[in-house]
This record gives structure tokens, sequence and C-alpha cells, in this order.
């Protein structure tokens, strides 16, 4: 399916966040699962994340993460990432560049713990061990009692620039937008 073309660069930085914002509501959308890329010392790192939450006035995303695992002293170490996002429907290429912080405590963790702790997601935040742990022997891992110490944590993205680019048969448009929205056509 094609999608009708928007032809001005401040209704499309309105689009992308529309979009983003659909994510947290609709599982199929396919910008709810991005890639979020971090330096991990030296070296690029990847991996998969779920679009939580988004708030559009602040120009925030939001994920759930286990504090203890690797990607979190990543970011903390280099808060600049990357994230990642492809739809086949839009046609639509988006490379966010963020600023991450990670909140382990406080009202904005204990409130979603709250809602999640009773859900089956709540597993995740609960192994006794942390992410990438080896499992000497032991397949499938440990399970957590109920009583078990949470690890949840929430992720913080500031979106600092959008990277915007629209593959389309009647040709290939692409677009930078600033943290304000400022909008600059550029060669796909
Ligand atoms: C579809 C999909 C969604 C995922 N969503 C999350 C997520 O929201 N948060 C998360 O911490 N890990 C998520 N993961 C797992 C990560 O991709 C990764 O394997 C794990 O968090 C360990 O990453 P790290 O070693 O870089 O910390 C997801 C994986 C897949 C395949």
């Amino acid at each position: 399916m094609t999608m009708p073309r928007i032809d001005d660069l401040p209704a499309i930085h309105q689009a992308c966040w529309q979009q983003l914002a659909a994510c947290t509501a609709d599982k199929a959308h396919a910008w709810r699962v991005l890639g979020l890329a971090t330096l991990d010392g030296g070296l690029p790192d990847l991996r998969s994340v779920v679009l939580r939450e988004v708030d559009v006035p602040a120009r925030t995303l939001m994920f759930f993460t286990d504090a203890r695992s690797p990607k979190v002293g990543q970011i903390t170490a280099q808060p600049q990432a990357t994230l990642l996002a492809w739809s086949p429907v839009l046609g639509w290429q988006l490379r966010l560049r963020v600023r991450l912080s990670v909140q382990t405590s406080g009202l904005a963790v204990s409130s979603r713990w709250e809602r999640l702790k009773m859900s089956p997601a709540a597993q995740d935040y609960l192994s006794p061990l942390p992410p990438g742990a080896p499992l000497p022997g032991q397949m499938p891992p440990p399970t957590p009692d109920r009583d078990s110490r949470n690890h949840f944590a929430v992720v913080l993205a500031q979106v600092q620039a959008i990277d915007w680019l629209e593959l389309h048969p009647a040709g290939h448009r692409r677009a930078l937008f600033s943290a304000d929205g400022q909008g600059q056509w550029v060669t796909p």
C-alpha cells in the first residue's frame, strides 16, 4: 500500500511524532520495536527495545529494561545513542539521535512497576540472574519466586534530532529535523 505523500516539512515532522505516539497503543505498528544503538566502550552495540510511552510535547520516548542489563552500564558511560525505526506500511525510516537517562527508583519507576507487576511481563524484571549471565548446566533459567526483588528500570530518550527517509515509487525523499522541529530537505 502506498501512503499519500505529505509535502511540507512541519506536517512531516508532526506526522513522525503522531506515528511514534500511535505505537504505544498499536502492537502491530512496525515502529513499536526500535533498534537502539549504544556504545560499548569504543565498539557499537545494538538491540531491539519496545517503545512503551511517548510524550510528544516533551519530545521524549520511554523504554523499560532490567537495571542490571549491559545496556544500562553503556548508557551511564555514554548517554548519546541512536534509535532506528522502519515501517514498510509508511515507507518511512526514522533515525533518531537521542540522549538517554536511566531511572531505577522514584515515582516514574514505582508507578509503572505497580501496573506491570501482576502481568506476565513482570517476569522479565524478576530474574535472579542479570541478563547475559552464563547458565552453567541450567536450561531454562531459574524461575523467580513471588517475593523476588525486581530490577525494573525505565529509560527515557530525549530526542535531539530526526533523520526521516521516505522510500517511494515516485522518488525517495529525506529530511533532517532539529530538536525544535526545524526541517531541512537533504539528498536521500
Ligand atoms: C522484539 C524484542 C523486543 C525487546 N524489547 C526489549 C525492551 O523493551 N527492553 C529490553 O531491555 N530488552 C528488550 N529486548 C531484548 C533486547 O533486545 C536485548 O536482547 C536485551 O535487553 C539485552 O540487551 P543488552 O545486553 O544490550 O543490555 C527485546 C528483544 C526483542 C527481540
